[in-house]
């Protein structure tokens, strides 16, 4: 009998690296250039121009529309009985995947999604989130404020008690923007597995946040902190990143499976957190960092261009509106239920269980032993 492996020729990417799994109108990635579309607008044009509530209609609907309230949705017993009842030290991803699961157990996230559905939960997010940062202090969750019309703001409210500056929470919204969307990543591509079962909208959001909770995904920015905590100071950063990469690890915020130019996220936030004005003397340490960490990996690695991506500058904006490191991961999250959304109401189109092939390595069939 042939090597089943030897017989079948067809190309195996690891990672699914270059394979073409799909399309969408929804965002354009474009690596080499390092472009980022939101169904055609450039990300820094919808930065400077739009609000978290304008992307989230673009990427559902794809219509840019007048600025519309996006008020955040109120907790539920059931969800705040969970929170309450999760083990002290929760990630709170863990904690946020929980609440999506609990929220959407009673069917309101039922096949087919829908533009209702995403605009609902993408307004759930937030208030679960802060919930949980205040339950765990020991605090009681905040109702919603109807007055405040935008979920990053609303978020910043419900886990403080108090109405964050204009300045935080544009910095915020801007942050929710640049998040939103990014085609076929691995948490996105997650949901589309689900969602492509004919499963609910709740369970592909609960695949994506799990997916999204890999370091090699949406776990960096803390980690870029962390980082820079452990250099102390630029002149100490040259030193510690050899160390690091002499023994092969990775610099958190830099490199990306699709960009092999300047990540247009990481730049938008950049000036965003240039912006802000906060932490000043952190932000000018980071800068320093990353031209002395883009240098050094240049050295390392001259046949891949490895570049500063998203999470480098979301460590800056994030810290600078006050949120502590552990909460990043669920941050970003929050600002992805668009996207997740997005692409799984996109997928009633295609309507295709998504299931590959696999080439299998192992014995030839033979007899079992006599043991
Ligand atoms: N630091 C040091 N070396 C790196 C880095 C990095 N940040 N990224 C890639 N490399 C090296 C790898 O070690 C590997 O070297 P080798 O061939 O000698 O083993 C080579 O570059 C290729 O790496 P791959 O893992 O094949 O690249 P891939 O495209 O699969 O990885 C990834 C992309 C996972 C993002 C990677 O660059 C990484 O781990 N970065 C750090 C984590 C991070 O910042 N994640 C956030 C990404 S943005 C987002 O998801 C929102």
């Amino acid at each position: 009998m042939p090597d089943a492996a030897v017989a079948d020729a067809r190309t195996y990417s690891p990672g699914l690296a270059g394979v073409l799994a799909g399309e969408t109108d929804i965002a354009l990635v474009d690596g080499e250039l390092g472009r980022l579309l939101y169904r055609g607008y450039p990300i820094i044009q919808v930065v400077q121009h739009g609000t978290f509530s304008q992307v989230c209609e673009l990427l559902w609907t794809g219509d840019w529309k007048p600025r519309i309230p996006q008020p955040p949705a109120p907790l539920t017993a059931p969800v705040e009985a969970a929170l309450r009842q999760l083990p002290a030290g929760t990630n709170a991803m863990d904690a946020l995947r929980t609440a999506v699961s609990v929220w959407g157990a009673d069917g309101r996230l039922a096949w087919p999604p829908t533009v209702e559905q995403a605009r609902a939960v993408t307004a759930f997010a937030p208030t679960a989130l802060a919930a949980f940062a205040r339950i765990r202090q020991g605090l009681d969750p905040i109702d919603p404020d109807p007055s405040i019309e935008g979920l990053a703001e609303a978020f910043l409210h419900q886990l403080t008690g108090t109405r964050p500056t204009a300045a935080d929470a544009r910095a915020l919204d801007a942050y929710f923007m640049v998040a939103a969307e990014h085609g076929f990543n691995a948490s996105t591509f997650a949901a589309l597995v689900i969602i492509a079962t004919h499963s609910d909208l709740a369970s592909a959001i609960c695949g994506a946040i799990g997916a999204l909770k890999g370091p090699w995904h949406g776990g960096a920015p803390a980690e870029v902190i962390d980082q820079l905590h452990q250099m102390g100071s630029a002149d100490k950063a040259e030193a510690w990143i050899r160390d690091k990469l002499d023994h092969h690890e990775r610099l958190m915020g830099f490199g990306h499976r699709v960009y092999r130019a300047y990540d247009p996220r990481a730049a938008a936030l950049r000036t965003v957190a240039e912006q802000m004005g906060t932490n000043a003397a952190w932000l000018d340490m980071a800068v320093q960092v990353e031209d002395i960490a883009l240098r050094l990996l240049k050295e390392y690695h001259p046949e891949r261009a490895l570049q500063t991506n998203v999470e480098f500058y979301t460590a800056a904006v994030l810290q600078g509106v006050g949120l502590p490191p552990d909460l990043f991961p669920a941050t970003f999250a929050l600002a992805r239920h668009a996207g997740w959304t997005a692409h799984c109401i996109e997928y009633l189109k295609t309507d295709k269980l998504i299931r590959p092939d696999v080439r299998y390595t192992g014995p030839q069939e033979r007899d079992l032993p006599a043991v």
